[in-house]
């Protein structure tokens, strides 16, 4: 007989369902920054809420990348303690507004994004802050390469998936380093979105089967590389990352701190993320067809919509939030009344 009283391991514990509530906060708290120009203070609101909301977690989490360094408190600066102190041990990643001009000048796609896997498994940026992104659906593992070029990938792209380049879409970030990239793609003929900021969500909308969105493509930070490689690896899609840097001190460091193979290096999803156990959440704060970004209702409250991936099940939630408007053990006092003022007005 079965020891009843031991969990059954296909009913054990699901942290994205726990993370969600964390990403909810920071959506919640900084929502009311929407369109509001200073997403400086829509960031430290989402900060606040989620360092909150993190301290509930049964958990010992270690902040491998977050928001800043120590002195630069009140943001979630890495190698900082969260959660009850209890196991187990979890590298987290966090990004409280991902898109923080995206949420000041209230644009599509700002999201609070976190990504959670055992200690010591996830790769860390060290000076790098920016790298070169491939990333696409499960149809394109074995297919595309970073080695090759953006038309030979598109190639391979539109004979995998049995699509003419012509209706492939690919997610670009809309960034002066990209003007070669993009004059590539439309010469090969690709359909280009083009983004200001938010590649966490161009990453999912090229991995996730559906949204329109085929391939992403080109250099974005390197924290949200690792973050998206969560996403992209729970939803069985390809990603693969290689250091980019755009700045000169940034160059400089990486090149005392590397040897010139390892600076070359293309990097799999695998190797940002060095275990399937391993958990995203994320909430719209703005919103985009993929997700309904946070709204207000006299009635009905806030509602939030989140994305909830657990890498070693592959199971997807998008989970629909309603919380009153006076729920102050969510998003704390000022916030609430920050919420409040902006539904009267
Ligand atoms: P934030 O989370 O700092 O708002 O980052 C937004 C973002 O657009 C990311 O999605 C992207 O990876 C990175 O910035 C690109 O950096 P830059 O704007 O410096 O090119």
């Amino acid at each position: 007989m079965p020891d009843s009283s031991e969990p059954s391991p296909a009913i054990d514990r699901n942290l994205g369902m726990e993370l969600v509530r964390v990403t909810e906060a920071a959506a919640l708290s900084s929502a009311p920054y929407m369109g509001r120009g200073d997403g400086k203070a829509g960031d430290g609101a989402a900060v606040a809420a989620m360092r909150a909301v993190l301290g509930t977690i049964r958990m010992s989490g270690t902040i491998v990348i977050g928001e800043g360094e120590k002195d630069d408190a009140p943001m979630l600066f890495n190698g900082e303690q969260v959660g009850t102190g209890d196991a187990p041990e979890l590298d987290l990643a966090v990004d409280p507004v991902e898109g923080t001009r995206l949420l000041a000048l209230g644009r599509d796609n700002a999201i609070a994004v976190i990504a959670a896997a055992p200690g010591g498994s996830m790769w860390k940026p060290g000076s790098s802050y920016y790298m070169d992104k491939l990333v696409g659906g499960s149809e394109l593992k074995g297919v595309i390469d970073m080695s090759l070029s953006p038309t030979e990938n598109l190639e391979r792209a539109a004979e995998a998936t049995g699509r003419p380049v012509e209706q492939l879409t690919v997610f670009v970030l809309e960034k002066p380093r990209h003007r070669e990239l993009v004059a590539e793609l439309r010469t090969a003929g690709a359909r280009v979105s083009l983004h200001t900021d938010g590649d966490v969500m161009g990453a999912i909308l090229a991995a996730y089967p559906g949204t329109g969105v085929d391939l992403l493509m080109g250099i974005g930070g390197t924290p949200e590389g690792v973050i998206a490689a969560v996403a992209v690896k729970a939803l069985g899609g390809v990603m693969q990352g290689r250091l980019a840097p755009q700045l000169s001190e940034e160059r400089s460091r990486l090149r005392s701190e590397l040897d010139p193979d390892e600076l070359r290096q293309i990097l799999a999803a695998d190797d940002l993320v060095r275990s399937d156990d391993a958990f995203f959440a994320a909430t719209a704060i703005t919103g985009s067809p993929f997700l309904e970004g946070v709204r207000y209702d006299r009635a009905l409250g806030v509602s939030t919509e989140s994305l909830v991936i657990r890498a070693g099940s592959g199971s997807v939630r998008h989970v629909r939030g309603i919380h009153r408007l006076d729920a102050r053990h969510i998003f704390g006092r000022d916030a609430r009344e920050r919420v409040i003022e902006v539904v009267s007005d």
